[in-house]
């Protein structure tokens, strides 16, 4: 159900856009502000290429250009020269307003404040963007946005308004709402840096669905028990991208299995562990699944 719901349109706009080109195409990009004590180079020609699937953790000391980085990838802010080209779309050649529609089609983003609009209720918040982008009828977006919030369990409190509820709460409102109008893209910064560890655990293991799903994440982060669980994880320093490691982030065996095509009968084994004591293996088609002491 979930993968359903999230995976429809990924699913085509990944298809037309494969093979020609990344989803998240940075080149060379230049990001300078003017200070009083002359121009600051927040980023320094940053080259990143991300691709449909994956889940970036993107790590830094604070003032390194992780926000900048994120803010270029959702047109929030421009780069003062080069290129980022985001699913298909020329960004740094866009005008605000083209910007602003682009964005509500193409990318969800999350930010660690969630930024939820005080005065709509939970529910009025998810349906906005689908407002806003004029995309699924009337009547639907209503619907969609009760299943969306249904995704992140937060379909009860949908009258109540932000301040009704908790910091986490709001974030998995957040969450739904970026993925209102079913964007490929998700870019968060920091969306677990106003949370306690449970709740941004509960985040991030929404975050790890979305993926199973199809979508793309990249996500600014300071928690480093968060950034070991994703699939590559790029660190920035004063304005360079000076790390990025590719870590095959296995899903659970019920996740694997759930991918197999062919139904897989599982089979409980008996074996012998190291200390004589009996157990059984659950074997799949093709490997070990599980293990029961008895
Ligand atoms: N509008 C601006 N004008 C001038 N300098 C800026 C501006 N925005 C950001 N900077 C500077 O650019 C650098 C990178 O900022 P950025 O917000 O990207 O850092 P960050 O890695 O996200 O830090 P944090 O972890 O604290 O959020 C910092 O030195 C910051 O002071
Ligand atoms: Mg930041």
């Amino acid at each position: 159900m979930f993968q359903k719901l999230f995976s429809r349109n990924t699913a085509n706009r990944q298809a037309q856009n494969a093979p020609a080109s990344h989803l998240i195409d940075l080149h060379d990009v230049v990001k300078s502000y003017e200070t009083a004590a002359g121009d600051f180079l927040a980023l320094k020609n940053v080259s990143l290429q991300v691709d449909g699937g994956e889940f970036v953790a993107v790590i830094g000391k604070s003032g390194s250009g992780k926000s900048t980085l994120s803010n270029m990838i959702t047109g929030i802010d421009r780069p003062s020269s080069g290129s980022v080209v985001v699913n298909g779309t020329s960004v740094h050649k866009m005008s605000e307003g083209q910007i602003a529609r682009w964005r509500g089609l193409s990318v969800g983003v999350v930010f660690q404040f969630f930024q939820l609009l005080p005065t709509l209720t939970v529910l009025e918040n998810v349906m906005l963007p689908m407002d806003f982008c004029n995309v699924y009828a009337g009547r639907e977006r209503r619907e969609r946005a009760i299943h969306l919030l249904e995704q992140v369990d937060m379909v009860e409190q949908m009258d109540k308004l932000p301040t009704a509820i908790s910091g986490g709460q709001q974030q998995r409102v957040a969450i739904a709402r970026s993925l209102a109008t079913d964007p490929p893209i998700l870019v968060a910064d920091e969306p677990t840096g106003n949370l306690d560890s449970r709740t941004a655990d509960s985040v991030f293991s929404l975050f790890e669905k979305l993926v199973d799903g199809g979508k793309t994440i990249l996500m600014v982060t300071h928690d480093d028990d968060l950034a070991e669980r994703v699939t590559r994880t790029v660190t920035i320093a004063d304005g360079r991208i000076v790390d990025d490691v590719r870590t095959q982030r296995t899903p659970s065996p019920v996740v694997q299995l759930a991918r197999t095509a062919e139904p897989v009968v599982i089979r409980p084994v008996p074996v012998l562990q190291p200390n004589g004591a009996g157990a059984y293996a659950f074997q799949g088609a093709q490997q070990i699944v599980g293990v029961s002491s008895d």
